[in-house]
C-alpha cells in the first residue's frame, strides 16, 4: 500500500490518537488539518506560503477540476502536484458532495448521477468509474470514494437505499482504481441513524481502502447529535487506517473530533471567513471591520508566531478591510491558516505528552462559538 498509517501515541482517556501517514509526497503528522484548494489554489496564498505555515496535505475538489480546466488538462500538465506546484500531499474529494448539493439541477441513477456544469449548464455526469479515473489524471496522493452524502434530514428509508447505494458504489471504485503509485479512501455514510453507520463502516472497512473518511456529518444537524454520531461510528473503524472526518473545520469540532479518534480534517471555514474579516483566535473569532480596532496596535493574537502577526497590526489589518484592499484577505487567511495549523500542532503534543484532556478543558473553557 501507498498511503499508510502508524499510531504513535494514543490518548488514555478519551480516543484521540496521535500518528504518521506515509504517502507519495511524504510522511505527515496526524491528526492534522488540511486546508482547502477547491480550484488548484488554496484562495490567496502561494504554495510557499502554505509551506511556511506547515500546512502538509490539501484538499482539492474533483467536481470544479473536472469541469474547469479539466482534468485530462491537468494530467497534461504532469499532474496536479506540479499543476500548481504543491509538491507535498493533495487529497482530492470526488464530487460526491458538490454534486448532490445541486438539488434540481442533478439526477440521481445506479450508474452515476447527471448534472449540469455550474459553468455553462451544459449536461455532465459522475460516476464512480468517471471519478475515480479523473483522480487518477489528477495525481493525489489520495483519491475519494465517489459517495452520496445524504441531506439531513433525511427519512429513514432514503438514507437505507442511499448508503447500500454508496457501498455499492464504493466496490467499483475499489474495481476502476489502477494506479499503484496513488491510495484511495473510502466513505462511511448512514445519515443519521445508528444502524445505518454501523452497517456502512462495516461493510466499507472490509473493503481495501487505504483510509476511512466520516461522510454525512456537519450538513445542519445539531453539534451534540454529530458527535453521537461520530463516536458511534469511529467504534467499527479499523484502528491500523487513517480516519477522516469530511468538511468539518471549527476550532470547537477539532478537538471534539479528535478526542472520538479523528486523524485528518479539512474546511473552508479559516479561509472562507478570512475574506469576510474574520480572524480566528483562542477566544473565539474577531471582526477585524468592527470600530474597536481602529485604533488597536496589537497583533491579531498575542503569541502567534505567523507572518501576519509578526508583522502588522490589528489597526492596519482594519484599516485594510475598510480600504477593500486585497492584501486584507491575504493576511487574515494567512493567520488563520497558521492558527488552525498550529492548534492541530499543539494539539497532537498533548496527546503525546499525555495532556490531552487537560489542552481540551483549557481550550473549551476559554473559546466561544
Ligand atoms: N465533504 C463533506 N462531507 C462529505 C461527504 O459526505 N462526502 C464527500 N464526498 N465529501 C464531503
Ligand atoms: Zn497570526
Amino acid at each position: 500500500m501507498v498511503i499508510n498509517y502508524e499510531l504513535i501515541a494514543e490518548d488514555k482517556k478519551t480516543g484521540a490518537r496521535a500518528g504518521l501517514l506515509h504517502t507519495p509526497h511524504g510522511t505527515f503528522k496526524t491528526p492534522m488539518f488540511m486546508p482547502v484548494g477547491t480550484q488548484a489554489t488554496v484562495k490567496t496564498v502561494t504554495p510557499e506560503e502554505l509551506e511556511d505555515m506547515g500546512a502538509q496535505i490539501i484538499l482539492s475538489n474533483t467536481y470544479h477540476l473536472f469541469l474547469r480546466p479539466g482534468t485530462e488538462l491537468i494530467r497534461e500538465a504532469g499532474g496536479l502536484h506540479d499543476f500548481m506546484n504543491w509538491h507535498k500531499g493533495i487529497l482530492t474529494d470526488s464530487g460526491g458532495f458538490q454534486v448532490f448539493s445541486l438539488g434540481a439541477m442533478r439526477k440521481i441513477t445506479e450508474e452515476g448521477v447527471h448534472f449540469r456544469s455550474f459553468l455553462d449548464g451544459s449536461k455532465q455526469f459522475l460516476s464512480p468509474e468517471v471519478s475515480i479515473h479523473a483522480q487518477e489524471d489528477l495525481g493525489s496522493d489520495i483519491a475519494m470514494a465517489f459517495d452520496e452524502c445524504i441531506p439531513y434530514p433525511a427519512d429513514y428509508d432514503y438514507a437505507d437505499h442511499s448508503t447500500a447505494r454508496t457501498t455499492r458504489w464504493a466496490e467499483r471504485c475499489i474495481k476502476a482504481h489502477t494506479r499503484t503509485d496513488r491510495g484511495m479512501f473510502g466513505i462511511v455514510q448512514g445519515g443519521m441513524y445508528k444502524d445505518l453507520r454501523k452497517r456502512s463502516a462495516e461493510e466499507i472497512s472490509a473493503m481495501p481502502f487505504d483510509g476511512m473518511a466520516i461522510g454525512g456529518l456537519s450538513v445542519g444537524e445539531p453539534h451534540d447529535l454529530m458527535y453521537e454520531m461520530l463516536e458511534y461510528t469511529t467504534q467499527f473503524l479499523p484502528v491500523n487506517k487513517a480516519r477522516y472526518l469530511m468538511g468539518v473545520g471549527t476550532p470547537d469540532c477539532l478537538v471534539e473530533g479528535v478526542a472520538r479518534g479523528v486523524d485528518m480534517f479539512d474546511c473552508v471555514f479559516p479561509t472562507r471567513v478570512a475574506r469576510n474579516g474574520m480572524a480566528m483566535v483562542h477566544s473565539g473569532r474577531m471582526n477585524m471591520k468592527n470600530k474597536k480596532y481602529e485604533k488597536d496596535w496589537a497583533p491579531l493574537e498575542e503569541g502567534c508566531q505567523c507572518y501576519t502577526c509578526t508583522h502588522y497590526s490589528r489597526a492596519y489589518i482594519r484599516h485594510l478591510y475598510k480600504s477593500e484592499e486585497l492584501l486584507a484577505f491575504r493576511l487574515v487567511t494567512i493567520h488563520n491558516l497558521y492558527f488552525l495549523l498550529q492548534f492541530m500542532r499543539d494539539m497532537r503534543q498533548a496527546i503525546i505528552d499525555g495532556n490531552f484532556t487537560e489542552f481540551r478543558e483549557n481550550f473549551m473553557a476559554n473559546y466561544k462559538r
